[in-house]
């Protein structure tokens, strides 16, 4: 049975439809399905990262992931931030771009990085985004290259 609040949450999944692509690969054709951001563990920014992220960015994070050849501007490389930031992985940063998306995406008019922050809060309260979006950052820090 569906109470009240499960409703408002399934709701809200369908706004955020158009958000998360999902990527199935079959017989060499890529198709990308948009589907509603589904659940993680906010304690495990890798499980996060391999639901949320890899899609584009590549389980890596090397900028590979099976849909990044569909987009205009290509997924970022994300293990080189540290190596481009004279050594030290810019975790401010990759809080920002993760709550509220690339720093140029107005100016370039890029859409194709979605705005975690936004998905974060259709699953969890304040408290528990800042947790993901932590947990995200620390588990980036550990996919840079020595
Ligand atoms: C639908 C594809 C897609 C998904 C999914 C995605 N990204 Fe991105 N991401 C991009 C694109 C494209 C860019 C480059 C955007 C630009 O330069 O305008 C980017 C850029 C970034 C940057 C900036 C890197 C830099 O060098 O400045 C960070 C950090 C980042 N993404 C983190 C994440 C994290 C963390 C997740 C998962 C929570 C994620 N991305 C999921 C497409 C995606």
């Amino acid at each position: 049975m569906m109470n009240k609040s499960t409703r408002g949450t399934m709701f809200l999944a369908v706004l955020l439809f158009l958000s998360v692509a999902i990527v199935h690969a079959q017989e060499g054709k890529t198709t990308i399905k948009k589907t509603p951001i589904p659940n993680t563990s906010a304690a495990s920014g890798e499980e996060m990262f391999n639901t949320y992220c890899a899609v584009c960015h590549g389980k890596s994070g090397k900028g590979d992931g099976p849909a990044s050849s569909e987009f205009k501007i290509a997924p970022a490389n994300l293990t080189v931030l540290a190596k481009n930031n004279n050594g030290k992985f810019p975790s401010d940063y990759v809080s920002q771009v993760i709550l509220t998306g690339p720093r140029d995406a107005k100016a370039h008019g890029s859409k194709d990085m979605p705005v975690w922050g936004r998905l974060f809060r259709s699953l969890s309260d304040q408290g528990v985004v800042k947790l993901r979006i932590f947990n995200l950052s620390n588990y980036i820090e550990t996919l840079q290259e020595k």
